[in-house]
């Protein structure tokens, strides 16, 4: 069997980076299946559709033609990269991932990218529903003070100006709205390892994940 790493957890938890340095320490492929998500609520506000309408919402994905080339990410020939990247458009993928519609229009695409030599994808429900079958599950987290601090740091080294108590209430807000919803609700998999970061480096919390991946894969 293809060997998944399915690595689950909140946003802005660090998981992406930690997730992206063991797929190439490994040499697997990597899915951020948040950037999906994203897409998603990408097309949404270009179109300017009301985000709970989810019958022209399902005409849209039909219409999304996605390419990962290289570090970039194409939707029907246009580079949305960095604009995907908005706090926007993360809001808004979190209010359109809730509902069931997109969620399995999305399954098919994210297992899809279960290739060999392997697999590290990260998202909130990779263990749980997309890849329960993962040899390695990891829930890795942070205080949301910590995580509303990355986040922070993140936008002012790109020269975005933020507010961090407007970064930490909408962390509090996402994190709320990803763990109740009732389709593939963000929780920790039972058989998940439990990395809290927030007092890690990211080659640290990347040594943890490596460790419980080699004393699986012997
Ligand atoms: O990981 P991210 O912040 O880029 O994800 C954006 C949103 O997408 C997140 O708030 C919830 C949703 N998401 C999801 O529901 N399931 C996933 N596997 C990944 C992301």
């Amino acid at each position: 069997m293809i060997p998944v790493i399915a690595i689950d957890g909140p946003s802005a938890s660090g998981k992406g980076t930690v997730a992206q340095i063991v797929a190439t320490k490994l040499g697997f492929h990597y899915l951020d299946s948040g950037a999906l998500y994203r897409i998603v609520a990408f097309a949404i506000q270009q179109e300017g559709m009301d985000e709970a309408d989810e019958t022209r919402i399902n005409q849209l994905l039909d219409t999304l033609r996605i390419e990962f080339n290289l570090g970039s990410i194409i939707v029907n020939k246009q580079d949305v990269t960095e604009s995907i990247r908005s706090e926007e458009c993360g809001k808004l993928a979190s209010k359109v991932a809730a509902l069931r519609s997109v969620r399995q229009h999305l399954l098919s695409l994210q297992q899809s990218f279960c290739q060999t030599p392997g697999l590290v994808a990260d998202g909130r429900d990779m263990g749980t529903v997309v890849f329960p079958q993962a040899i390695l599950k990891v829930y890795l987290t942070a205080s949301a003070n910590v995580r509303a601090e990355r986040r922070y740091n993140q936008l002012i080294s790109k020269g975005i100006s933020a507010n961090i108590m407007v970064l930490l209430q909408d962390i509090h807000e996402r994190d709320f709205r990803d763990q109740t919803r009732l389709e593939s609700p963000l929780k920790q998999a039972a058989d998940a390892h439990f990395l809290d970061t927030s007092a890690l480096t990211i080659d640290q919390a990347v040594n943890q994940v490596l460790i419980w991946y080699s004393a699986v894969s012997k």
